[in-house]
């Protein structure tokens, strides 16, 4: 059996159709998604935590001011990932985004270590915001005077160790709920959801920039006085772009729905880069404006943009609507990156490599239902008993790792399949695709010793499944031994 065997394009289009492997029409998913709704939820998956807590961590501990460049460096490692995401997207428009991709170019094994990759992208991802969720929740009732026991609000590791962390599983549970009903019912949502956070981001940046106080920015880019890397300085910089490369996750996962957009040819590429441009134009204003009303050595706080929000006089209403859209806006990040989960999975399933009940489609919801419901129970367990708000930044490894491979991939089938129809292609390979893998390779540096030993033992047990489990089970591998 070799690790290398790759799937082929034309079988995974054919799969896309509905066509492919076990694919009869009952078994497939939807096809309803419309541009809008893709860039929707493309700007569902991005706009969370990354914006509303971890720009004032980043640029108080690494950036001050100079936090601006950072999201324009964590940008253009997305943008030209992005790119790449849209060629594949429009030519295999497959619910398996770069596990599928990676499928087709590098090999099952490639492919399976992405598919493993992207867990940490999606399930652990939402993981991680649901405590974000569980924290705004229990901050915004405080402000109405409720206050809930200690012992349902934290995890037994937590710094307060309780029991459970309970609003988060209640939100993962209400979440699943939503995505099994459908994706019409999910996308409808998420619109109504993004369309609120939209308004309260743009508020923040109108009514604050009357407020910068221009000396908050000198330095602009504080000098690194110690010689350390990512105190302060240009170092400074590529270590704040590494953290709030979190606030950009969730643009790729617009791939994971091509198997449910209508016109995947013309409206990925719009999802996919249409949601990256809306929101790195609103990130370099956000992170303008606040640090221009906030001195950035005041920023190291849980919700730096309340800070800003006293400084603006005579508004107070704006903290609790920020909050309540900080809120929401976690709420659609879980949606989209459970959502994303579950379509990977359906892929990986399809192809053998995990059991069947993940791909198995509700004959009347036409949604894979059974695997939502695995995953509202793997996700509920490390939300409410595991310390994983501290391990956010396996999200942002885990999701590099993917970005590197699908630039990696797009340079190989130019060569392997320089003639297959491309209705997007990416401009400039291969000079752009390396590009992209040298900035999400930066980025990727810039993550601490933790993270990268967290991440090799979760690679490690995946290899251990493959090895143990897939390989034997994998629908390529079987029909090339039967075919011998
Ligand atoms: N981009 C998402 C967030 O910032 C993951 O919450």
């Amino acid at each position: 059996m070799s690790l290398f065997v790759t799937k082929s394009v034309e079988k995974l289009m054919a799969e896309s159709a509905g066509e492919g492997a076990g694919g009869h029409g009952h078994s497939a998913l939807k096809r309803t998604l419309g541009a809008t709704q893709l860039v929707a939820l493309g700007i569902g998956a991005i706009v969370g935590a990354g914006i509303f807590v971890l720009t004032g961590v980043a640029s108080a501990e690494h950036a001050g001011p100079a936090v601006v460049y950072s999201f324009i460096a964590a940008a253009i490692g997305c943008a030209l990932a992005g790119f790449c995401y849209s060629e594949f997207s429009t030519m295999i428009p497959i619910a398996g985004s770069a596990y599928a991709y990676s499928y087709a170019t590098l090999g099952e094994l490639v492919a399976w270590i992405i598919g493993w990759a992207l867990v940490l992208e999606y399930a652990v991802g939402a993981a991680t915001v649901s405590v974000g969720w569980s924290g705004t929740v229990v901050s915004i009732l405080a402000s109405l005077g409720i206050t809930l026991p200690s012992a349902l609000l934290n995890s037994p590791w937590d710094m307060t160790p309780g029991v459970m962390n309970l609003p988060a599983v209640l939100i993962i549970v209400a979440i699943t709920a939503i995505l099994i009903k459908g994706i019409q019912e999910s996308a409808r949502f998420n619109a109504v959801i993004v369309a609120i956070k939209l308004i309260v981001v743009v508020l923040f940046i109108i009514l604050g920039y009357a407020y910068i106080n221009r000396d908050n920015y000198v330095p602009f880019l504080p000098p690194n006085t110690t010689g350390e890397f990512g105190n302060f300085g240009w170092t400074g910089v590529l270590a704040a772009a590494g953290q709030i490369f979190f606030a950009y996750i969730g643009f790729d996962a617009v791939s994971t729905a091509a198997q449910e957009a209508k016109n995947p040819k013309r409206d990925m590429p719009l999802g996919i880069i249409g949601s990256l441009a809306v929101c790195t134009v609103l990130y370099i204003l956000y992170a303008l404006v606040l640090t221009g009303v906030v001195n950035y050595k005041e920023l190291n706080v849980a919700a730096p943009y309340a800070l800003a929000v006293d400084q603006m006089k005579g508004m107070p209403w704006l903290g609790f609507w920020m909050k309540f859209g900080s809120l929401l806006g976690l709420t659609t990040v879980m949606l989209v990156m459970l959502l994303g989960q579950s379509r990977v999975f359906y892929s990986m399933s399809r192809d053998g490599l995990l059991p069947g009940l993940f791909s198995e489609i509700h004959d009347k919801f036409r949604t894979p239902w059974k695997s939502n419901l695995v995953l509202m129970v793997f996700v509920s367990l490390l939300a409410a008993f595991t310390p994983i708000s501290h391990l956010g930044q396996l999200t942002s490894i885990g999701t590099l790792a993917a970005f590197i491979v699908v630039c990696v991939g797009i340079i190989v089938l130019r060569k392997t399949h320089p003639h297959l129809p491309r209705p997007f292609r990416t401009p400039f390979v291969p000079v752009l695709p390396a590009l992209g893998v040298l900035a999400n390779f930066a980025l990727m540096y810039s993550l601490s010793k933790l993270t990268w030993i967290a991440f090799v033992c979760w690679m490690g047990l995946g290899l251990v499944i493959y090895f143990s489990y897939s390989r034997t089970r994998s629908v390529l591998q079987l029909s090339l031994i039967s075919r011998r």
